[in-house]
């Protein structure tokens, strides 16, 4: 299998490079304003070029192009709707369009925060979305364009990344930000009104290429099976590092103040791709338990 993955540096698109290579398939990449330090096939490329991306399926040859690549910075999307439609919206089709016509098949990523968090269940793949940011907005309208352009991509919404970034070797998002203040005994506020269910990166990695190698299209929901709030995802963590959970405080979303506003509730159901795969998500404390034993 040659596999491109597009957002190659991105905590998930390290991910997938990695799992890819770990599969024995061969793997090349497109990284924007940094190269990561895999010793693979890669091209700089910026997805508001999307129109030229057929160069970089003549330059890969790609059986299978993965888009780990986005606009991911939620506040940043909101102050620059523009730009964040650009990428999010209209690239993702573009992409799309030159796979469809190259013979390649597509996989997208996207989000929970197509969703408006009114719900209290988690949100089944058919369930109805209303983005409420500009982020979500233009995920959504990424979803569609990929859509339209194509009948068989396979389009992954994922809640909360976190985990291992395989090039720096860092542990990413949240978990390590709670892991730092609680190592340097600082006190960590966090919220008690938002519920999610964290996506681990490399998890998500192996459960894409499971799903290519099945030859699944459609849209899928990947995460951990448990909606969690992030002061309980502070616990599980606290539980690994030996720290005291006395440094964990109760906060609110309302405590701080951003450009975008998040949905208060955004677990994902993970029970078609669970059904496609035939075995479970992973519990939240099961990912934790896989990250720590990782850790270098
Ligand atoms: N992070 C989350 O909590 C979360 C939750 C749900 C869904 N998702 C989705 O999951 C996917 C992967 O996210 P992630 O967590 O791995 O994010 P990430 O670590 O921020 O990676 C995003 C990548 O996109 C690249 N990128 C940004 N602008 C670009 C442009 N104009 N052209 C080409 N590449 C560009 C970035 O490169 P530079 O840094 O060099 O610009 C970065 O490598 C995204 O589709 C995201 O929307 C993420």
């Amino acid at each position: 299998m040659q596999l491109l993955v597009v957002g190659a540096n991105g905590l998930l698109g390290s991910n997938v490079v990695r799992a890819g290579q770990q599969r024995g398939w061969n793997v090349s990449g497109t990284y924007h304003s940094t190269r990561p330090a895999f010793d693979i096939p890669l091209t700089q490329f910026d997805l508001r070029e999307y129109d030229s991306f057929d160069n970089v399926l003549t330059e890969h040859n790609p059986d299978v192009v993965v888009n780990c690549a986005a606009m991911t910075d939620v506040d940043g999307c909101e102050t620059n709707p523009e730009q964040a439609n650009i990428i999010n919206g209209d690239a993702p089709g573009g992409l799309a369009t030159h796979c469809d016509a190259n013979d390649v098949e597509f996989v997208h990523i996207s989000t929970d925060y197509v969703f408006d968090g009114t719900e209290r269940d988690p949100y089944s793949v058919s369930a109805d979305t209303n983005p409420v940011q500009v982020y979500g907005k233009s995920k959504l309208a990424g979803e569609q364009t990929v859509t339209e352009e194509t009948t068989d991509a396979l389009v992954a919404r994922l809640s909360f990344v976190w985990g291992i970034h395989r090039s720096s070797v860092d542990l990413t998002g949240f978990p390590a930000w709670v892991r730092g203040r609680l190592l340097s005994g600082e006190d960590a506020p966090l919220f008690t009104d938002q519920w999610v269910t964290p996506t681990r990166a490399g998890q998500a990695a192996e459960t894409l290429l499971d799903l290519i190698e099945q030859e699944a299209t459609g849209l899928f929901h990947i995460a951990c099976s448990s909606c969690i709030t992030p002061y309980e995802f502070g616990e599980v963590i606290a539980d690994h590092v030996g720290s005291s959970e006395k440094l964990l405080s109760e906060g609110s979303m309302d405590d701080v103040e951003r450009d975008a506003t998040r949905p208060t509730y955004s677990c994902l159901d993970v029970e078609k791709v669970e059904s496609e795969l035939d075995r479970p998500q992973p519990t939240l404390r099961e990912d934790v338990e896989t990250v720590w034993d990782a850790l270098p």
